[in-house]
């Protein structure tokens, strides 16, 4: 399964070139198509009302719209779940205020939002491509850093507990010698990395971010940048073509939308710059297209001809 994601500053051209691309895809593989921005304008695009639910408008077209907000409340819901069953003893603090509290934590969103890739990559395996219309730049290098981010902490809490639960052995050995016939309460409390439920939760999570990232940074996955003829944009692309090589993610297209006659000097100016910025990196340029106009009959699918066979 091929996983592209469609990422660039706000308004280039992102869920258009998306949308144009999984179409084109469509036309010999089966593909879903999910928008993570907050605001959707997918279903716009194909002239179609989506809910939060996949709605298939071909064969091999699928489209679907991810509600970030239902995605956080329902994040936030499962993983105060877990909290409650793997940390009991936490139990008789009372957590609800603290967890009403978390909705409005930074990082939540990013989480919910790298759960729900997550969860599509692992269940989403009747298509043949998964393609992300990503929300604005920002966010998405958050989320796309999470996998890395996660899993240094999660080592270092790793070391952490391991500590504890030695010194914790230490001081149960040391405690007092045991009388006849008495059963080891030391047994309970040995250091046993597999009886302990933190630990072992801390392991799972780990073992899921290293699967994650091998899986956003393998050669199944495609980031592909969309800029625009101007130098704002300019700008913000070549800080996600950084941020993009720091977190080691495939960037393997450059599109260059809406170039027209009369900035098509500009466009060649700024092509320059992004091929020093991402050097061996293709490079598409899209025209601005007079007749775009949404719906079956919309022209989009047409202004970039070639684009499907580029994935
Ligand atoms: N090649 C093109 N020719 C003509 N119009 C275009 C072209 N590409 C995009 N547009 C128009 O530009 C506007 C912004 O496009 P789009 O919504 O795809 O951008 P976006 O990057 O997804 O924006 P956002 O950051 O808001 O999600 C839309 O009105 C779209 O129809
Ligand atoms: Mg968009």
């Amino acid at each position: 399964m091929k996983i592209l994601f469609f990422t660039g500053k706000g308004g280039v051209g992102k869920s258009t070139v998306a949308a144009a691309s999984a179409w084109q895809i469509s036309q010999r593989a089966r593909v879903l198509i999910q928008s993570l921005d907050p605001a959707h304008n997918l279903g716009d695009i194909f002239g179609v009302s989506l809910g939060d639910r996949k709605r298939k408008i071909s064969d091999t077209l699928t489209l679907q719209e991810v509600d970030l907000q239902k995605l956080a409340r329902d994040y936030l819901e499962r993983e105060t779940r877990v909290l409650g069953e793997t940390y009991r003893y936490l139990q008789v603090l009372n957590l609800d205020n603290y967890f009403s509290i978390l909705k409005y934590s930074p990082g939540i969103e990013e989480y919910a939002l790298l759960t729900s890739i997550e969860r599509t990559i692992n269940e989403e395996t009747d298509f043949d491509y998964l393609v992300f219309d990503t929300p604005p730049t920002g966010l998405t290098l958050r989320f796309l850093a999470l996998p890395s981010v996660t899993i240094t902490w999660i080592d270092r809490l790793i070391a952490i507990r391991e500590k504890i639960l030695e010194k914790r052995y230490t001081i149960q050995k040391i405690r007092r010698p045991l009388k006849e016939g008495e059963v080891p309460r030391e047994e309970r409390l040995k250091y046993d990395p597999e009886d302990d439920a933190i630990l072992q939760r801390l392991r799972v999570l780990e073992n899921n971010y290293v699967r994650l990232n091998g899986i956003l940074r393998g050669g199944d996955c495609t980031v592909v940048l969309v800029f625009n003829p101007d130098m704002l944009s300019l700008r913000e692309s070549q800080r996600l073509v950084e941020g993009l090589r720091e977190l080691g993610l495939p960037l393997r297209l450059l599109v260059d939308n809406k170039v027209t006659d009369r900035n098509e000097e500009m466009a060649e100016r700024v092509e320059t710059v992004m091929k020093q910025t991402a050097p061996g990196i293709a490079l598409e340029r899209v025209p601005l297209s007079d007749g775009l106009y949404c719906g079956k009959e919309t022209v989009l699918y047409r202004i970039m001809k070639d684009m499907g066979d580029r994935f």
